[in-house]
């Protein structure tokens, strides 16, 4: 296969720039801080940028989740919400969009991705079994072990290097999967849990050839396929843009070739369906869902609402119709890129190819002299903050929390700071000062010292923790 990245969606016009297919309607008020207010905001938050308050922050880039914008078509749905117990309407029509779009057949809604991860993990691992994928992601891995089972990272080896150009680095590395099935036994395999694109590794995609593959493996084995689709709209844009044969394939026919490859999967509707809170579930097997829709009304509501507002339902689903639109997808991930490119032009070490939703920082590269176990990806979070007032996100050691068994650090290969775009939100101007940003504290980077952790919660330790200057 060859890479075939444009270093600009632009470009491929012969020019730069590019424009985002809407306008804006409604604007809220950005606040400037001084220097020391930020020192002072980062102090009490101790070092950890989930902890800032959102109005001490400039542009924020902490994360993609429930941070876009929502168009005049979702506004004016919320006001047609069905705020009925059981059985709204919203739900059908959310029903009726994920079953059009993503092509599954059983549809639960949940509150956010973290409910259906729950339910799907309690209802599909048996405790001891094993659930490969490609990478960890948080909350995704500490389902799988709160129900007993042990994740097994399966993701082909570029996934690990952030230098390697390969244009599907998400991809599972099918030796490795194989492999794990003969020498365990299917039956010791929960199911195989693939994500598009893969969050932990810098959004990067999974190409249709190896969901077929992945696909034809699991059937030989009789081992269940489930999806991660929070970004599988993004990942079908990559498809179109780098697989032989799709560059004339509509993103919407994409994604859904791509999950007819699947048995199920789990949605944090916050990131690609555009809205601010949603999730839902999806299965084609009638005993799994007769069994999560028991589960369902145990931990997030009713089966035709599941935790959500009517709606919060009718907006997801006109979200994902204004996801799969390939004008709204090359200006979302367009924007990604544009800031990836001016970093690139820089020289500053970032994870390549860029991803969908965010430009990863290398963090090992940028604080060469700070070991792992002093965070440097937190600290990369942290001096942004205080040169600019933007938020960014630690992808490295402290979010890949302990290893249960041993109770030691995971140290993963990748010590990430991620900048993370929401969607229609920011324009190209704030991407420039994010960029200018960005290079300052490279510039700075030799006389930067690392973190000690004063406070460490049980559970997703990232979220919580607490630090102080070494
Ligand atoms: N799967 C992936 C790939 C995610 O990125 C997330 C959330 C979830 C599942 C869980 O969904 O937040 O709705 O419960 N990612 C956010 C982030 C938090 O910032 O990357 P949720």
């Amino acid at each position: 296969m060859t890479p075939n990245i444009p270093r600009t969606m632009g470009q491929q016009f012969g020019r730069r720039s590019w424009a985002e297919p809407w306008k804006i309607k409604m604007v809220e008020p950005l606040a400037e801080t001084t220097p020391d207010q930020r020192a002072r905001a980062l102090e009490e938050a101790g070092y950890n940028t989930f902890l800032l308050k959102s109005e001490d922050v400039y542009i924020d880039l902490l994360t993609d989740s429930g941070t876009g914008a929502m168009s005049d078509r979702q506004w004016a749905g919320m006001m047609l919400g069905d705020e009925a117990y059981a059985g709204s309407k919203n739900f059908y029509r959310l029903e009726a969009a994920i079953q059009r779009h993503y092509g599954y057949r059983h549809i639960l809604p949940t509150h956010q991705g973290r409910g259906a991860e729950h339910l799907i993990s309690r209802c599909a691992i048996k405790p001891g079994q094993l659930v490969p994928g490609n990478m960890y992601f948080t909350t995704t891995r500490l389902h799988q072990e709160l129900a007993g089972g042990r994740f097994v990272d399966v993701i082909c080896d570029e996934a690990h290097d952030t230098s390697s150009l390969a244009p599907f680095k998400g991809n599972i590395d099918l030796g490795k999967l194989e492999a794990l099935i003969r020498t365990e036994g299917a039956e010791k395999v929960a199911y195989v849990s693939l994500a598009g694109t893969v969050n932990m590794a810098g959004g990067q995609p999974v190409s249709m050839a190896n969901v077929k593959a992945v696909s034809e493996l699991c059937g030989k084995h009789g081992v269940k396929l489930y999806l991660d689709a929070t970004r599988m709209a993004e990942n079908a844009f990559f498809i179109q843009e780098r697989e032989p044969g799709y560059a004339d394939v509509p993103i919407a026919q994409i994604l859904r070739e791509f999950c007819d490859y699947t048995d199920g999967a789990w949605m944090s509707g916050k990131k690609d369906n555009l809205v601010n809170i949603g999730g839902w579930l999806a299965v084609n097997d009638w005993d799994l869902y007769e069994e999560l829709r028991n589960q369902i009304v145990i931990y997030e509501g009713l089966h035709t609402y599941g935790g959500l507002a009517g709606r919060d339902m009718e907006a997801m689903a006109i979200g994902i119709e204004e996801c799969v639109q390939d004008d709204y997808m090359r200006s979302r991930v367009g924007q990604v890129q544009y800031l990836g490119e001016l970093l690139t032009d820089w020289n500053v070490p970032i994870v390549k190819p860029v991803g969908g939703h965010a430009v990863f920082l290398d963090a090992k590269a940028f604080y060469p002299h700070i070991p792992q176990s002093e965070f440097p990806a937190q600290v990369l979070a942290a001096e942004l903050y205080l040169d600019s007032g933007i938020r960014a996100m630690e992808r490295g050691v402290v979010s890949a929390g302990r290893n249960p068994a041993t109770g030691d650090h995971y140290y993963p290969r990748l010590e990430l700071t991620r900048l993370t775009i929401p969607r229609r939100v920011y324009t190209q101007a704030h991407m420039d000062v994010v960029a200018e940003s960005v290079k300052m504290v490279f510039e700075r980077a030799t006389e930067t010292r690392g973190l000690r952790m004063t406070y460490e919660p049980k559970y997703l330790r990232f979220f919580q923790a607490k630090f102080a200057r070494l």
